[in-house]
């Protein structure tokens, strides 16, 4: 077995700890944390058939489509720690029809939405609530825009543990609350917006004892990643040419990158595919940090229909940025009404997502008009929710009701309005002529 360690993320630090000590930051230099490992490496060929062979398993390790690639995440000394609900195993759908609307010949999403709770967080949540059970945690928590609290009440629940979710009070979709209450977290909405509420939560962790589940957490890190070996062992270990993922707190671009450090290092694939990350312009800080330069600076008020990602001061930026200059990758911002639209398109290739997962392909429209992505490029989208995460945004949209933060009307460009008619064949018969 390999040997794991926490380790500073800043180089220039350097600073390693113990993989059960609880820490979420750099106690020397206040950097985030990385888990690292040392050991003999794997024959790649090995490892690709074991990763195959896993799929005709009926063992729980192996029909998660997350511990199926555990020999690129070996931190936990004993599996007896894993609670699983048979997560990851999402597909990659094919999607002409987004693909002439994002102005590319081919175009596949890789659709998280099909995890348990209907996001990419049950990836990462799997190996955080494994990390907290070793660590003899009893009470778990974190600060959400809706998806990591609905992820993290189900696995707590899952687990036997306490989970306590603090979330911006009016700010998330009613799918998202409604899950946390449905999985029996205490759920308290908090009169301050993620950010605040992220600081306030930090604060408190000591305080109340508890074990903090947001990506900060470098073992939700872990997790997340096999977002990306999944894709690739679903394209035979061949690499795309990009892979376009929306931008909010910068966990999973964070994720996304080490994931594809590592299956380089490992031999798995031979080429790095550039990540192009996506945010929404009114919580777009991390956007205007690598288009400007200079200091990182957050966004006092972000704002955004996409709630998923109405983040303005994203933890990880350190870590994405990183990653998406070492994979060649870009950074792009869209608009409400451009989310909006993209989304519709998403919906009408029978695929259908949450807004801050259509980010994405509004961000590949925009890629491909500026000559940043080639038409004939590969390009792997992530779609990070289930597209009954936010089905009131989808009324509205297509009942030309939507209104962007600022009090702007969304054209509802791919509109499709419910039709209400009497209970009269011959007018029914009339109208659908
Ligand atoms: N897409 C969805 C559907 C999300 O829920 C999130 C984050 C993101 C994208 C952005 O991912 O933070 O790793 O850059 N949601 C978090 C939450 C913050 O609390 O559920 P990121």
């Amino acid at each position: 077995m390999a040997q794991a360690e926490l380790s500073c993320f800043d180089e220039r630090c350097g600073a390693r700890y113990g993989i059960t000590e609880v820490l979420y930051n750099c106690t020397k230099c206040g950097g985030l944390l990385e888990v690292r490992y040392c050991g003999d490496g794997y024959d790649p060929a090995a490892l690709r058939r074991l990763f195959r062979e896993r799929r005709m398993s009926q063992a729980s390790l192996d029909a998660s489509g997350v511990w199926r690639y555990r020999e690129l995440f070996p931190f936990l000394d004993d599996y007896k720690h894993v609670v699983t609900l048979r997560e990851g195993n999402t597909p990659l759908l094919e999607a002409p029809r987004a693909a002439e609307y994002g102005r590319l010949d081919r175009l596949a999403f890789k659709h998280q939405g099909f995890n348990p709770t209907g996001s990419f967080k049950d990836n990462g949540m799997t190996c955080g609530v494994a990390q907290a059970r070793r660590l003899g945690m009893r009470r778990v928590a974190c600060v959400s825009t809706g998806n990591t609290s609905a992820s993290m009440a189900a696995y707590a629940a899952a687990a036997g543990l306490e989970a306590l979710i603090f979330l911006p009070h009016g700010q998330i979709s009613f799918g998202k609350l409604a899950q946390a209450l449905e999985y029996g977290a205490r759920t308290l909405e908090v009169e301050a917006n993620f950010d605040q509420i992220l600081a306030l939560v930090r604060a408190l962790a000591a305080r109340l004892g508890i074990y903090l589940l947001n990506s900060v957490n470098p073992f939700r890190i872990e997790g997340q990643k096999s977002i990306i070996l999944e894709m690739l062992d679903q394209r035979d270990w061949r690499a795309p040419d990009w892979i376009v993922l929306p931008g909010g707190n910068l966990g999973n671009t964070s994720a996304f990158g080490k994931a594809l450090r590592e299956a380089r290092e490992a031999g798995l694939i031979d080429s790095m595919p550039r990540l192009a990350v996506v945010q929404a312009e009114g919580a777009a800080p991390f956007y205007e940090f690598v288009a400007r330069g200079g200091e990182f600076q957050a966004v006092e008020k972000p704002a955004t229909l996409a709630t998923a990602i109405r983040i303005g001061d994203p933890v990880s930026w350190p870590k994405a940025l990183h990653e998406i200059r070492s994979t060649g990758g870009t950074v792009e911002k869209v608009s409400e009404q451009e989310i909006a639209d993209a989304k519709a398109q998403i919906g009408r290739s029978g695929i259908g997502c949450e807004p801050a997962s259509a980010a994405t392909l509004a961000g590949i429209r925009k890629l491909t008009a500026r000559g940043v992505m080639d038409r004939g490029a590969d390009v792997v989208a992530v779609l990070t929710g289930n597209l009954l995460k936010d089905p009131d945004y989808i009324y509205r949209y297509h009942t030309g009701e939507l209104e962007a933060p600022d009090g702007t009307k969304i054209r509802s460009s791919f509109g499709n309005r419910p039709v209400v008619v009497p209970n009269d064949p011959d007018r029914i018969a009339e109208l659908l002529r």
